[in-house]
């Protein structure tokens, strides 16, 4: 999106820039010179993977990776035996590390019979200083690890790699800067994520996001705006805005700006038909923020309030800073105000002192806000997280316990709430073909809920009105009016 820069006039021999993001288009014309050598050694194309894990904001950093290897002169392909991969990693719960373990191993095998390839590791759980210690020692064939903090400096990296034997790792512990006008490619060519912030100061005690992330730094909102601008012009008509706390967003910018006046701002762009956000945190949401969704025709009915637990002892050894009371009532002000939004939450079961009593608190909850959707999580103990050193860590098979009830509820709940639409006719945004029906295609309602429906592919990136049929649990089948 931002290729405007043509790398065939910066010349190799000059020393590099030191102003970014100068610098790195420097760097980006210097890795495109190894690349096409390389190309014309071998007689094709060289391919590059990115492999995201994690979050919204993982995959719109891999955007960005992905468009610097673009112009750097990969093709981009999703097959892990390309020339150069790299796997945008995730450490918000073990199990996330665990897969990037199996697949490096995978990526070994694959390696000895292509010695030319590349191998890159960056993104959350490269902030370990464990994780790098294992990866020094058990996976030697790793060529380039960075980090969370200087992502923006890949294509520097990148001919570093081509430049120097063994394994390159460059790892920030945190930064203040933020480089924009990097190149990016997005996944979808009709929507795309904006990042209004980084980092994050809330501390909640099992979490390693603030560790690995850094402190909170919110973008200026005229930069925000230039870019949603930008991509407005190159045909996006949906954005999310990104971040760990949008509720925060602006208030330590020396001219700050509530979250709510941000929105007000984006909704003036022209093109822009849809605008989502992620995630809020409830201790922040705020009134004005509420009353701003209530008159807009663009900001989606949706929205995503994590709870973690419906207990308000438990919510107070997390850090979260609400009772389960004040989290209730934030919800019955929203759904007054605006009766037709989606609400959905992420929930953590098995945290420290947790008993089968507080799991019923939760339970509660969940009834009582009645969620379209929650994402519930198996308590992960996070190494250097307050929480990993609570006593009353809880047994397996009690977490299992409490899992399996409270998942039980949630799924009866969502049923009965996402039915509730049923035969009525919604705008929907098609999306992609449907993975496994090709006459069918996918979209998606305001409210978040996925709608599948008969149609031609042309009609991809546009919003159509469609009747939900059917609803089959979490989506519906329905039918293009
Ligand atoms: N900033 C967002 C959440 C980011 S992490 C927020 O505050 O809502 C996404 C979700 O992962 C969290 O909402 C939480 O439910 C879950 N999570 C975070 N740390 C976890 C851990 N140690 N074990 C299990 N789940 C965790
Ligand atoms: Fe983690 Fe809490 Fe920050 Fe969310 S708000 S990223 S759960 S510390
Ligand atoms: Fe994972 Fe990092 Fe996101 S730890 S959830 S990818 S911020």
């Amino acid at each position: 999106m931002y290729n405007e820069i043509d790398l065939s006039t910066i010349e190799a021999g000059q020393d590099p820039p030191l102003q970014e993001p100068e610098r790195q288009y420097y760097f980006m014309a210097k890795c495109r010179r190894y690349v096409k050598a390389e190309s014309e050694r071998l007689g094709r194309v060289l391919t590059a993977a990115v492999i995201t894990f994690g979050c919204q904001m993982n995959a719109r950093d891999s955007e960005k990776l992905s468009g610097i290897l673009e112009s750097a002169g990969y093709e981009l392909t999703d097959n892990e035996e390309a020339d150069f991969v790299i796997y945008n990693t995730c450490t918000v719960r073990d199990n996330a590390n665990q897969k990037v373990y199996g697949r490096l191993g995978h990526i070994n095998s694959l390696k000895k019979k292509n010695p030319h390839m590349k191998v890159a590791l960056c993104g959350c759980m490269m902030q370990e200083q464990s994780v790098i210690e294992k990866i020094q020692k058990s996976y030697r064939f790793v060529d380039l690890i960075f980090g969370t903090h200087n992502i923006f400096k890949f294509a520097e990296l990148l001919a570093n790699m081509y430049e120097a034997e063994g394994m390159i790792v460059d790892i920030w512990q945190d930064t203040d800067r933020i480089v924009e006008e990097l190149p990016s490619q997005r996944k979808y060519a009709f929507k795309s994520g904006i990042n209004i912030m980084f980092g994050c100061n809330n501390f909640c005690s099992y979490c390693i996001v603030p560790y690995v992330r850094g402190r909170e730094r919110s973008r200026e909102p005229e930069d925000i705006l230039q870019e949603i601008r930008r991509l407005a012009a190159d045909g996006v008509v949906e954005i999310m805005l990104l971040g760990q706390n949008v509720n925060s967003y602006g208030k330590n910018l020396k001219n700050p700006i509530s979250f709510a006046r941000l929105l007000q701002e984006c909704e003036k762009i022209e093109g822009i038909q849809r605008i989502r956000f992620m995630t809020s945190h409830p201790k922040d949401l705020s009134d004005e923020l509420i009353q701003v969704m209530k008159e807009s025709s663009k900001i989606c009915r949706h929205l995503h309030l994590p709870l973690q637990s419906g207990s308000t002892r438990i919510l107070e050894a997390m850090n979260r800073r609400y009772t389960k009371e004040q989290y209730l009532a934030l919800a019955d002000r929203i759904r007054r105000e605006i009766p037709d939004i989606s609400i959905t939450t992420d929930i953590i079961v098995g945290f420290p002192g947790e008993t089968p009593e507080d799991v019923d608190e939760t339970i509660d909850v969940v009834k009582k806000v009645a969620y379209d959707n929650a994402f519930t999580f198996i308590y992960s103990k996070r190494t250097g997280t307050p929480a990993a050193a609570m006593e009353g860590q809880v047994r397996d098979e009690v977490v299992k316990e409490g899992f399996d009830r409270l998942l039980k509820v949630v799924q009866d709940t969502a049923r009965e709430r996402v039915a509730r639409l049923e035969g009525q006719t919604m705008d929907a945004l098609v999306e992609e073909v449907n993975e496994q029906d090709p006459d069918f295609l996918t979209g998606r309602l305001s409210n978040n809920t996925i709608v599948h429906f008969r149609g031609d592919k042309s009609l991809i990136g546009t919003i159509v009105p469609v009747c939900l049929k059917e609803c089959h649990g979490f989506y519906y089948i329905g039918e293009m009016q």
